[in-house]
């Protein structure tokens, strides 16, 4: 096999070992069947298994209520931004939501809101270019509101939300997506959390939703079956056929965060590869720049900026020679991101370390 690099990609992000070892041994032989997973009928006893084990372990894994429906969903996490909206917004006769503008994709999910809703932007970091998780005022929790938007990881910023906001009766509704499964929250905090699949559940295209059951029914009747909440909680994500790869996938992952002792075992680790990483940063202030305040710093997604492009090009490239690959910030928004989700070993994080290290040395 050739020497597998250190993928610090912000998404699809590297999967660990295990997993892709037992997606190859069985590839063209699932479960004893003579066809590959990915040639077997979303309908059969077996995927169903498979399909219904997977939904087990994430309401295991995440602790959820049992009032709260779990389903897989075409379209990955921006599909949601819409989504949202025409399944959430007659919960309430203004037809208002409220929202957090944190970062890129908080800033998308609010454009496409406004499409279906009448939105507004209750707390926005945007004049300190989202450093920072902005506070909120109480008296802007409007009841009148269907609900309350956040973006829990800003993956382009690399900040994080570390408490959720209370909301009294508004439901909370969440962008997990780059975060889902890194460290345990209180799902009965939200009323619905949904997150793309393809940071720490496996492959894209897909999303999963958790959601509240009393928030179920209340999708607009113009909604297409396969995009209706309600509709795939009752068909069990299988209103049509599902992603078949990605679920098996997903429950592979699932099975790894088990077996790796659970969630509180990905956040111990994850504090300490985001703890040293952010350490050794902040030790070479004049060199490197973090872009997150402390306080709001991202334990998935670490930004941070060099004092010229031309530095930050010869980062990239001298990481990239020694196998630490996809340091490059988005293009949106420039400088260096190391993302370090669940599969991220710590060893990948000392590397970089210790290349950052050599690099000040070389350039400083
Ligand atoms: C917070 C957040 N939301 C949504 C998305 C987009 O998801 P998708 O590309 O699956 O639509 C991403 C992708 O990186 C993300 O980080």
């Amino acid at each position: 096999m050739t020497q597998r690099a250190y993928n610090f990609t912000p998404g699809p992000s590297m999967l660990p070992l295990p997993v892709l070892r037992r997606i190859q041994e069985e590839w063209l032989d699932y479960n004893g069947m003579g066809a590959s997973v990915i040639e077997i009928s979303h309908l059969i006893p077996e995927f169903k298994a498979l399909l219904f084990e997977t939904e087990d372990l994430l309401r295991e894994l995440l602790e959820a209520p049992a009032n709260y429906k779990i389903a897989f969903i075409h379209g990955g996490g921006q599909m949601q931004f819409a989504l949202v909206p025409l399944n959430l917004i007659a919960l309430k006769p203004a037809r208002k939501a409220l929202y957090v503008e944190t970062g890129l994709f908080a800033t998308r999910a609010i454009a496409e809101g406004g499409k279906h809703a009448t939105v507004e932007v209750i707390a926005s970091s945007q004049d300190t270019n989202f450093d920072r998780i902005p506070a909120i005022d109480p008296a802007a929790l409007d009841p009148a509101a269907s609900y309350l938007h956040i973006t829990t990881n800003n993956t382009v910023v690399g900040t994080q939300w570390r408490d959720f906001p209370r909301t009294g009766g508004l439901p909370l509704v969440g962008d997990l997506t780059s975060e889902l499964l890194s460290r345990p929250i209180d799902v009965s905090r939200f009323g619905l959390l949904y997150a793309g699949a393809q940071k720490n559940l496996g492959v894209s295209g897909i999303a999963v939703i958790v959601v509240r059951e009393d928030l179920l029914a209340h999708g607009s009747p113009m909604l297409p079956k396969m995009l209706n909440y309600t509709q795939l909680v009752r068909d069990r994500s299988l209103s049509n056929t599902v992603n078949t790869f990605a679920i098996y996938v997903a429950n592979l992952m699932l099975k790894w965060v088990k077996a790796s002792g659970g969630v509180r075992a990905m956040e111990a680790n994850n504090q300490e590869k985001a703890r040293l990483l952010y350490e050794l940063l902040g030790r070479h202030e004049g060199f490197y720049h973090l872009h997150a305040q402390p306080g709001h710093r991202s334990a998935m997604n670490v930004t941070f900026r060099l004092n010229t492009p031309e530095l930050e090009a010869a980062f990239i490239a001298e990481a990239r020679a020694e196998g630490l690959y996809a340091l490059k910030g988005h293009h949106e928004f420039g400088g260096i991101r190391a993302s370090i989700y669940n599969a991220m070993p710590l060893e990948g994080v000392r590397a970089l370390i210790d290349f950052s290290e050599t690099f000040v040395r070389r350039h400083g």
